[in-house]
């Protein structure tokens, strides 16, 4: 097993690209196109303006392949969903810290759980707000749209969070991933890459692509 923080660039296919009626041949294509982690976007239609899917969901997909699932909670309570994606299988939950939870407790049970613990912040958010909690996550997802829906323009004015998150992970001898997500593909990948993030959420670029392999490995050497 790898260190947890290392230099390779981490893929992250998103299944909201994907086709909803073919999910489990979905996420086999994701895997055998080279995606390294599977990105679950759970939307509850109140922190965010959609509906996308929840735990039965990442349940079957967690029964069919070994992938490292990778879940991103979009929803108000992440508190109170928790124990349903730690048993949906999950193996690392991100929550917002716009959600209406005590984050500390939320991250401290999703290691206690077993699970990987992330904390996402909106572009709106500015990254002093998550300062006090980067001590105990394994994973910054710097979000680059707003939070919602796939096809969305990267927004290059939050790559500044990525580089102070970068900066603050040195100063503090921390070593959670810092992920971006929304509009990344070949052309913004190095751009986020740059500025020091290393693990890559990418839906439409990926699912969508007429060569899904090619799409990754582009990602991946941008
Ligand atoms: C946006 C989601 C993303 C979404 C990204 O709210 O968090 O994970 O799937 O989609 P693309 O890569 O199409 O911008
Ligand atoms: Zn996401």
């Amino acid at each position: 097993m790898k260190q947890w923080l290392h230099t390779d660039r981490i893929i992250a296919p998103s299944l909201l690209a994907a086709d909803f009626g073919r999910i489990k041949e979905e996420t086999t294509r994701a895997i055998h196109s080279g995606g390294d982690w599977l990105h679950l976007d759970v939307m509850d239609g109140n922190f965010v303006d959609n509906i996308s899917f929840g735990p039965a969901i990442i349940q079957a997909i967690h029964e069919t392949n070994d992938v490292f699932l990778d879940v991103h909670l979009m929803i108000s309570r992440p508190d109170h969903y928790l124990p349903r994606f730690v048993e949906a299988g999950a193996d690392m939950i991100t929550v917002h810290l716009e959600a209406e939870h005590d984050v500390a407790e939320t991250l401290r049970r999703t290691r206690e759980a077993g699970c990987k613990a992330g904390l996402a912040i909106n572009p709106a958010t500015p990254l002093e707000k998550a300062l006090p909690f980067l001590d105990q996550i394994d994973m910054l997802l710097v979000m680059t749209v707003v939070p919602g829906f796939g096809g969305q323009s990267f927004m290059h004015e939050t790559m500044a969070k990525v580089e102070a998150a970068v900066t603050h992970r040195e100063k503090n001898d921390l070593n959670y991933h810092i992920q971006v997500d929304g509009g990344i593909d070949a052309a913004t990948a190095p751009i986020a890459a740059t500025a020091g993030a290393n693990v890559f959420v990418a839906g439409s670029s990926t699912f969508r692509a007429p060569d899904m392999a090619e799409a990754i490995q582009q990602i991946r050497q941008a």
